[in-house]
């Protein structure tokens, strides 16, 4: 596989992303479904946020990937929102986006880096992710799923 620096490099300038191409793909997967567009400007202002570019792209970069972290960079992050688009996998994008998150300075020494994922467990294992083993001690959560679609109702 080509060394994907050669064509994709990654961004943590706010200004830089491309909130089409980002509100497109998660108001429409399958963990944020319906996310409305104020909801996610609102999340990525609050959040150490990297866009993947593709140099190859015809006029200027092209945003074809994303993810991001929250976190209080000191002890707890959690990663989440990563895509890249259909047209962009198998091509290396994902695992440049990883090192460089791993990489960033705020996000060294952390106590914790969490995340979920429903199948690309493979993606993050390569960089050291691996399912809690911390026995005894459960996740709880309050989960709303379906948020986007019922307004703002309590969570149940
Ligand atoms: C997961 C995703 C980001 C991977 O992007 P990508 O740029 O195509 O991945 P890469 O080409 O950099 O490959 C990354 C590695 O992870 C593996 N991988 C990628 N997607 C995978 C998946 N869904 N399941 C298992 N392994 C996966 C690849 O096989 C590759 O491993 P290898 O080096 O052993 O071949 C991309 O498929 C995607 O956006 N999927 C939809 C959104 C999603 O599921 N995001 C993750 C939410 S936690």
């Amino acid at each position: 596989m080509p060394d994907p620096t050669d064509r994709f490099f990654v961004s943590t300038d706010q200004a830089a992303l491309e909130m089409d191409v980002i509100h497109g793909f998660l108001s429409t997967c399958y963990w944020s479904p319906g996310i409305p567009r104020t909801t996610l400007e609102r999340a990525i202002r609050n959040s150490l946020c990297f866009g993947v570019f593709d140099r190859q792209a015809s006029a200027r970069p092209a945003q074809i990937g994303f993810g991001r972290v929250i976190s209080d960079f000191a002890t707890y992050a959690y990663l989440c929102d990563v895509f890249v688009l259909p047209t962009h996998r198998g091509l290396g994008a994902s695992k440049l986006l990883m090192r460089e998150i791993l990489a960033h300075p705020d996000l060294q020494g952390l106590r914790r880096f969490a995340l979920l994922t429903r199948d690309a467990h493979r993606l993050y294992e390569q960089f050291g992710f691996k399912p809690r083993t911390d026995g005894g001690k459960a996740v709880l959560e309050i989960h709303a799923p379906d948020v986007y679609r019922r307004g703002a109702e309590r969570p149940c």
